[in-house]
C-alpha cells in the first residue's frame, strides 16, 4: 500500500488493524489477572501491543505511551513503531496497553487495551502529569459543561438539560483521597456519586452509555488518559473539558518541553483530539464497556470496540481465539 494517504489509511485498513493490536495486548495480560502483579501484567501488554502495532504498515510515532524514553523500555514517547517507517502514512498514536494495571492485578472491573490513532499532529502531545476532567454524554447543549464552573454549578446544569432534579443525576469519581471534597459537595447536592478505584477511560466512556446510569464524570486522573478517553467522546458523541494539572516544576517543565504553552488552558474535546481520529478497546476485565477476556475450551474469546470520529461508526468485535 505505498501510496496510501493518511486518510485513507484511517479510513479502510486501520480502523479494524486497530483491534488486532489491543485484542494482542488484553489477551496477553489476561492470563495474569488477578495475580497480585501490576508490573508482570503491565509488561505483558506493552510487548504484546507493540508487537503488534510493528506489523502494521505505517510510519507510526508514540505520541501517548508508557512514559519518557529513560523511564519506559517500550512504547516510549516518541519511539517509532511500524512496518514502514520513513515511507507509510505518518500516524500518531496515543496508547495504553493495559489502562488499570491495578485492576487487572486484582481481577476488578473495567481494565482495558487501548489506543487512539490519528494523523500526524493530531493528538495532544500530554505529559505524564494529572489532568481535571468533566464529562457528558451526546444530546446536550454545547458548553453545558465548564470547568471554571463549580461541581454544583455542573450538575445543576446537566440535571436542568435533562429536565430532572440534581438529586438523580450520578456522577462518577475516581475514589481518591483528593476529591474529599468534590465527593462532599456532590452528596450535598443529593446527586449520587458512583466511586470507581481505577480506571477513568472507561470512566468517561460510561457517560455516553445509558445502561450505566452515569450522567457526568468528574475528577481529576492521568492526562494521556484524558486524551484518550476524549478521543473516544470524538467519535460517539458526549462533550470533554481538560486542563492539566501540575504539581511541581518539574512537571511544568515536561509540558513545557512537549509544547505546553498555556498551562492553565481549558482543553476541548477537539483540541484533544482533532481531525479524524480511531479509538479501539478490548476488554481485559468485564466492565461496563466490554467482556472482559475469557478462557473457553481450546480458545480465548475477547470483545472490543474500535470506533471513528469522521464518520461516527462503531463496530463491537467479538473475537475467538484458538490457544
Ligand atoms: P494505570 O493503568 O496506569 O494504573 O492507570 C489507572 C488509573 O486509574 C487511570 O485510569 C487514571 O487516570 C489514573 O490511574 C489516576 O491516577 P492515580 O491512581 O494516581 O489517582
Amino acid at each position: 500500500m505505498p501510496n496510501a494517504t493518511v486518510s485513507n489509511v484511517l479510513d479502510r485498513v486501520l480502523v479494524l488493524e486497530m483491534v488486532r493490536v489491543t485484542e494482542a495486548a488484553a489477551i496477553a495480560c489476561s492470563t495474569l489477572i488477578g495475580h497480585g502483579d501490576e508490573k508482570a501484567a503491565d509488561a505483558a501488554a506493552v510487548d504484546a501491543m507493540r508487537t503488534a502495532l510493528n506489523e502494521l504498515y505505517m510510519d507510526g510515532t508514540v505520541v501517548i505511551g508508557e512514559g519518557e524514553r529513560d523511564e519506559a523500555p517500550m512504547l516510549f514517547i516518541g519511539e517509532k513503531v511500524g512496518s514502514a517507517i520513513g515511507k507509510g502514512p505518518k500516524i500518531d498514536i496515543a496508547l495504553d496497553p493495559l489502562e488499570g494495571t491495578t485492576i487487572c492485578a486484582t481481577g476488578g472491573p473495567n481494565s482495558l487495551a487501548v489506543l487512539a490513532v490519528a494523523a500526524e499532529g493530531d493528538l495532544l502531545n500530554a505529559p505524564d502529569v494529572y489532568m481535571e476532567k468533566i464529562a457528558v454524554g451526546p444530546g446536550y447543549p454545547a458548553g453545558i459543561i465548564d470547568l471554571d464552573k463549580s461541581p454544583t454549578e455542573n450538575v445543576k446544569a446537566v440535571a436542568a438539560a435533562k429536565g430532572v432534579d440534581p438529586k438523580l443525576i450520578v456522577a462518577c469519581v475516581l475514589n481518591r483521597p483528593r476529591h474529599e471534597k468534590l465527593i462532599a459537595e456532590l452528596r450535598a447536592l443529593g446527586c449520587g456519586v458512583m466511586l470507581i478505584g481505577d480506571g477513568d477511560v472507561a470512566g468517561v466512556i460510561a457517560t455516553t452509555n445509558p445502561d450505566t446510569t452515569v450522567d457526568i464524570y468528574m475528577g481529576s486522573g492521568g492526562a494521556p488518559e484524558g486524551v484518550l478517553a476524549a478521543a473516544a467522546l470524538r467519535c460517539v458523541g458526549g462533550q470533554f473539558k481538560g486542563r492539566l494539572l501540575f504539581r511541581n516544576d518539574d512537571e511544568r517543565a515536561r509540558a513545557a518541553k512537549w509544547g505546553v504553552t498555556d498551562l492553565d488552558k481549558q482543553y476541548d474535546l477537539t483540541e484533544l483530539a482533532k481531525g479524524d481520529c480511531i479509538f479501539a478497546a478490548t476488554g481485559v476485565t468485564d466492565g461496563s464497556l466490554l467482556e472482559g477476556v475469557k478462557r473457553k475450551k481450546g480458545m480465548m474469546t475477547t470483545e472490543s470496540v474500535v470506533m471513528r470520529a469522521s464518520s461516527g461508526t462503531v463496530r463491537w468485535v467479538k473475537g475467538e481465539h484458538r490457544i
